[in-house]
């Protein structure tokens, strides 16, 4: 048995380059039936370098086409991190002969200055396109928010705040948010700062998104701050914060139990290694009103080492984020879009799986668990430690568990194959105690050949996890030392062919 690499390795249906090296998803939006995605990228080689904007279309977020370059660095710098608008009104005057403008929001990073350990090395700056996102033209006023003195001031995601009615944007320095307000997108001026204090501060904070949610089941509406950073992540390295609170159009203010100082921080899009730098779509119709999220499905500790060589780095299946209330608390929940769901094929179902010690309850011959979804319900939970196991015919598995005592899940890819590329590879990661007084636990997890999505208690705690086993995964088990039941499973293979080369 050949064991696996490279192409092998190639996503079944998330998306990946075809080519070379990519990391943050960059200025998504929603036009005319299509989503647009864009990405931190360097087609020269499979690591980290001189960034672009990459470019890929879908229809349903799911099934990605990659389209050209849309934007190559210059004199300026590198094409850093950032998002994009629709421009409906013309705000910018971008617009021509009718056509709606797409703004372009980015940061333009200097490596020279960057080399010199200058402090003001990155800039804000735009660029609009009149063909919805094919082609675009870099604005001859940028940069237009030069760099006050700051060391770290990038990303910058912008949305029409229509509470307030202004352009907003959400920009990261090393330890803060900063937000500016705008009614052209060409001049920007400072609102205020938020984080000092507050949150997880264990790296540099990077990629923030900032934006209403009406809470589910209700009338209220709160402002959601994500804010990236790395390292410092719940598990260490790269990881996605979010906070909850109020914005009077200038201030963001918290809920109180959220600044919990010289605590750990609690409230993560996700638990696990690999989603990073995630943001939403942008222009979603309100008939729809979705908030659509998507991630990159790696970490700055190991992203450049990865086994796979042809191209570096996939992202996250695309999620929808919720806004609900647990008790006293608000929590951002996110699931896989319902437009996954298409691709469902032959199902099994399985009711009552009495488990002792360790009972398989899906195998290759079942589904291809490298294109799968499987979805369980455990109920009435006792103080015992779950596990469920993802194992193959060399001996390899990957656990994930949950223990019901501290209310806690953890994964261990410590022999889930291919590790020894990076000694932070095959760490144990776990989640802060679930938030649910439910005696019942609801899983779905989303697999494909290198990663695993998994979504527990509708979203509430969500951990996202690559591997690279020598041979593709070919049972899906549950096992404890005590016996259990597993009251329904429900599992689908999904349709997707092989993506060609
Ligand atoms: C996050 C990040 C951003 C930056 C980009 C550079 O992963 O470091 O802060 O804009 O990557 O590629």
């Amino acid at each position: 048995l050949e064991p696996q690499k490279d192409e092998d390795f190639r996503p079944n249906f998330h998306f990946t380059p075809k080519k070379n090296w990519m990391n943050d998803p960059n200025g998504m939006f929603y036009l005319n039936g299509t989503y647009h995605l864009y990405f931190q990228y360097y087609p020269e080689d499979n690591v980290w370098g001189p960034m672009h904007w990459g470019h890929a279309t879908s229809k349903d977020m799911i099934t990605w086409e990659e389209q050209d370059i849309a934007l190559y660095p210059d004199d300026n710098g590198y094409i850093f991190s950032g998002s994009a608008v629709v421009d409906r009104n013309n705000t910018s005057g971008f617009g021509k002969d009718g056509k709606v403008p797409v703004v372009a929001i980015y940061t333009y990073h200097d490596p020279v200055g960057a080399e010199n350990k200058e402090n003001d090395h990155q800039s804000q700056a735009i660029a609009y396109s009149l063909d919805e996102g094919k082609t675009w033209t870099k604005y001859e006023g940028n940069p237009v928010l030069p760099n006050p003195g700051m060391t770290d001031f990038r990303d910058p995601k912008v949305t029409w705040d229509d509470i307030h009615k202004q352009w907003l944007m959400a920009l990261a320095t090393t330890k803060k948010t900063l937000f500016y307000t705008s009614q052209n997108l060409k001049e920007w001026k400072k609102l205020s700062e938020f984080g000092e204090g507050t949150g997880a501060h264990d790296g540099v904070w990077e990629c923030p998104d900032f934006f209403p949610m009406q809470v589910e089941g209700g009338e209220e509406t709160k402002w959601v701050l994500i804010q990236s950073l790395n390292p410092g992540g719940y598990n260490g390295g790269s990881g996605t914060q979010y906070f909850v609170g109020d914005f009077d159009g200038k201030k963001f203010t918290p809920e109180t139990y959220m600044e919990k100082l010289g605590e750990k921080h609690e409230y993560w899009i996700d638990f696990g290694r690999d989603n990073y730098a995630g943001v939403t779509w942008a222009n979603i119709p309100q008939d729809d009103g979705r908030k659509l999220f998507i991630g990159w499905m790696s970490n700055w500790l190991y992203a450049q080492e990865v086994p796979t060589q042809t191209w570096r780095s996939a992202m996250t299946v695309a999620r929808e984020l919720k806004l609900v209330k647990e008790g006293d608390r608000y929590l951002v929940t996110s699931e896989p879009v319902e437009e996954l769901k298409k691709y469902r094929d032959e199902d099994h179902y399985m009711e009552e799986i009495n488990v002792s010690g360790n009972s398989i309850a899906l195998d290759s011959e079942d589904l291809d668990l490298a294109r799968a979804e499987i979805r369980f319900t455990i109920d009435d939970l006792q103080e015992m430690t779950y596990n469920f196991r993802l194992s193959n015919v060399v001996g390899e598995e990957f656990i994930v568990s949950y223990d019901h005592a501290q209310k806690q899940f953890s994964v261990n890819r410590s022999l889930s194959g291919q590790t020894d590329f990076s000694q932070d590879f095959a760490a144990e990661n776990s989640t802060a105690p679930r938030i649910s007084d439910s005696d019942s636990l609801t899983a779905v997890l989303i697999l494909d050949k290198t990663s695993i999505e998994m979504f527990f208690d509708d979203g509430k705690t969500v951990m996202t996890e690559i591997f690279f086993p020598n041979q593709p995964w070919n049972e899906f088990s549950f096992a404890s030392l005590e016996d259990f039941r597993v009251s329904e499973l429900k599992a689908y293979e999904l349709k997707f062919e092989r993506p060609t080369k």
